[in-house]
């Protein structure tokens, strides 16, 4: 992968996630399920962002554990590293380089405007850091680093990916054609999987209870669904209405995203049946998908040496493209070749 000579290099997919907490239900059919429906088509490099958990106050041992264990979910989920880039952000140092570089191509005033600092800062009201300021900084070195053509992100990312073209217009502007313009890739087919117990919020790992985690056991997803809010109307009918029905309707996303089914099919199979009938087989549904990953998830898990392996190949074909980007920035903004 990574010909650039080849006239039909295929585009280039740069995502990330932060391993700051479990990946959930809506990381995998939100985001990592259609990565690996991205592998044939794209040139893809999928990173563990560890650098931006630091954003906020980590625990050190268990932001280890976690980088860990979520390379070996993507791996799990399919993302086979024989056919994309599997890394860990902080591996590759040219991503605190080239941020240092776009830090002064970017007005203070366009991070004072991004809606996820406005909101993080008030979450965190005691600890405002600079690096919570700066990070869509370093989110647009992650993306400009190799030359990154499309971005899939949910839409609470969509500014920071705005911020990155930005950034790079303003930087070409300048100098030349030296970044791609990436785009924000919001894919169509991407489940938005909202709170089992606040179907009005997005599920996250922050709320334990409406949340699902790739890992959890069986007997606890039975249990979040059997307690998954349904709605207060007299129909007790099984309808995706998500103005009406948020609660159902979200239910019948995930249902559909674990089973394979289409709306019209989960809507006539249990036409007749009531929600205490749905909502037991929509955890059915998400164990018989969930199940195997977890199996295989724990199973690498205990292959620390493979694991390393991945993490360590990735780390080199990542920085193979990444120092051939810092060499031109360095070069173009006039720093002497070392
Ligand atoms: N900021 C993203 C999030 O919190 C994670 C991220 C970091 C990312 N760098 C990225 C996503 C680059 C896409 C591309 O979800």
């Amino acid at each position: 992968m990574g010909n650039e000579t080849t006239e039909i290099r295929k585009k280039r997919i740069f995502s990330g996630i932060q391993p700051s907490g479990e990946l959930t239900l809506g990381s995998y059919l939100g985001a990592i399920k259609n990565w690996r429906e991205m592998l044939e088509e794209y040139d893809c490099l999928y990173c563990i962002v560890d650098m931006h958990a630091i954003t906020v106050r980590q625990d050190p041992a268990l932001l280890r554990r976690r980088a860990l264990t979520q390379l070996a979910q993507y791996i799990a989920c399919g993302l086979d590293p024989e056919k994309c880039i599997l890394f860990i952000q902080s591996h590759v140092h040219q991503h605190a380089e080239l941020a240092w570089v776009l830090g002064c191509y970017t007005q203070f005033g366009e991070l004072g405007r991004m809606t996820q600092f406005k909101q993080k800062s008030q979450q965190h009201a005691d600890n405002i850091t600079a690096g919570l300021f700066t990070y869509p900084v370093l989110m647009a070195a992650d993306i400009l680093l190799y030359q990154a053509d499309a971005v899939p992100v949910g839409a609470d990312q969509k500014q920071h990916v705005e911020l990155c073209r930005d950034i790079a217009e303003r930087f070409n502007g300048v100098y030349g054609d030296v970044f791609t313009l990436p785009e924000p890739f919001i894919p169509k087919m991407g489940a938005r999987v909202m709170s089992l117990g606040d179907p009005s919020s997005k599920m996250s790992k922050s709320d334990p209870d409406g949340c699902v985690f790739l890992l959890d056991k069986p007997e606890d997803i039975r249990r979040k669904f059997r307690r998954a809010v349904t709605d207060c109307d007299t129909e007790n009918c099984v309808r995706f209405d998500p103005e009406n029905k948020p609660g159902v309707s979200n239910l019948l996303t995930v249902y559909c995203a674990a089973a394979g089914k289409t709306l019209a099919e989960a809507e006539a199979e249990f036409a007749g049946q009531g929600y205490g009938a749905f909502k037991p087989a929509v955890a059915d549904a998400v164990i018989a998908m969930t199940d195997p990953i977890r199996a295989e998830t724990e199973r690498l898990l205990r292959d620390k040496a493979y694991l390393q392996q991945v993490y360590a190949q990735g780390a080199e074909k990542a920085a193979a493209l990444a120092r051939r980007t810092l060499r031109k920035v360095y070069k173009k903004v006039g720093f002497i070749e070392g």
